[in-house]
């Protein structure tokens, strides 16, 4: 079969990563472009030497037989309108993460997919880092036991990014929902996708998203340069599952502390992993051992899309349909409200 055709709507910094991805990707590829400032749109085409087709407005791209799927990389509170707009249209769809802004409106795209009878997928793009790959099969290989619980960590000393991330309004929250997501998500999806049985975190905002004179600023397009601050600058938590199974995470965009990229510590029944460094720790007729563990070829953003591309040819269930989305936002959601009210919610 042909590759598959996406059209990209919105034309800021991710939507940069997917044109990667699409151009460098197997069987897959970008028809055109679609961003409500035609400017963003232009400025990314050129980017890819003009190569592609901008649409004036949403309806256009959704209405073009050459598009087989369209990726919304649009802010958090756009990904429900555009995402009940696609389907409406019958577009397969890569939704950003997170889903969108509160469970109910989760429910309304989860229930809007299976209507349009379209395939989905979650940017959820840690699951699909090569890392997680090999310990995914590792786990299916049995080495690990039963993994039973997972810290995971992601922090930015200082990396709050401007504009819309940082008004709950329009983003739903802060590193939690912008960062912790990943790692939260990658950490449940390792441990089988247990059910979750209840949340606490404590979030801060102590330092907010104020800049030293020496450190490079995080920029996102839409930014009026008037957006308040009003969602936290770090979060730190605990899921609990069914089978008394639970992660434990950390999240900042600003923390006084060192830079860590999503760290991982599986523990496991029979073995152990660690993320960043790479290892396998497990108890050998020898005594301990640590098997360093070297990277897959290419990277999330390509092995995600492909992936995907296969999904939409029929060829496999999608890694991180719609539906997981949702559980991650019950989660998150939980998270929030914890923060909000001191107490552990029950999910
Ligand atoms: N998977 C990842 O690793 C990752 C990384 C960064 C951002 N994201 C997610 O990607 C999404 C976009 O983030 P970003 O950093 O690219 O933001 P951004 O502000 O850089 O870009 C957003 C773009 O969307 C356009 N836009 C807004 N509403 C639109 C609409 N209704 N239709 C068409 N275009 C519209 C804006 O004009 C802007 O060009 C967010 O959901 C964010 O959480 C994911």
């Amino acid at each position: 079969m042909s590759n598959v055709r996406f059209g990209v709507i919105g034309c800021g910094n991710i939507a940069r990563a997917h044109m990667w991805a699409l151009k460098n990707g197997e069987g897959i590829e970008c028809y055109g472009l679609y961003d409500r400032i035609k400017e963003h749109a232009e400025k990314l085409n050129g980017e890819f030497d003009n190569q592609f087709k901008i649409f004036d407005t949403a309806e256009e791209m959704l209405t073009c037989p050459e598009i087989d799927a369209v990726i919304l990389a649009v802010p958090n509170y756009q990904h429900h309108p555009m995402f009940m707009l696609a389907a409406q249209y019958g577009k397969h769809i890569v939704c950003e993460k997170p889903l969108t802004m509160s469970v109910e409106l989760g429910k309304e795209m989860v229930e809007a997919a299976k209507k349009a009878g379209i395939k989905t997928q979650m940017g959820l793009c840690t699951r699909f880092e090569p890392f997680v790959d090999a310990m995914m099969d590792h786990i299916q290989a049995g080495n690990l036991g039963e993994v039973y619980f997972i810290r995971t960590e992601i922090l930015r000393r200082r990396g709050a990014p401007t504009g819309w991330f940082g008004n709950k309004e329009k983003s739903g929250g802060g590193p939690l929902i912008d960062l912790g997501v990943h790692v939260i998500d990658a950490a449940w999806y390792l441990m089988g996708k247990p059910k979750p049985v209840s949340v606490k975190a404590l979030n801060y905002q102590k330092i907010e998203n104020k800049y030293p004179k020496d450190v490079e600023i995080y920029s996102s397009y839409e930014n009026d340069g008037n957006e308040p601050y009003t969602v936290e600058d770090s979060t730190h938590g605990i899921i609990t599952f069914e089978g008394g199974k639970g992660i434990m995470y950390q999240a900042s965009w600003s923390l006084n502390t060192d830079d860590v990229e999503d760290r991982m510590e599986l523990y496991g029944s029979k073995g152990g992993f660690i993320k960043n460094p790479c290892k396998l720790i497990r108890e050998e007729v020898s005594g301990m051992t640590e098997t360093t563990l070297f990277s897959r070829e290419g990277d999330c953003y390509t092995r995600q899309l492909e992936d995907f591309a296969r999904v939409v040819k029929g060829e496999k269930e999608s890694r991180t349909p719609v539906e997981d989305g949702l559980q991650i936002q019950k989660i998150l959601n939980g998270l929030y409200e914890s923060a909000r009210t001191g107490k552990e919610v029950e999910i």
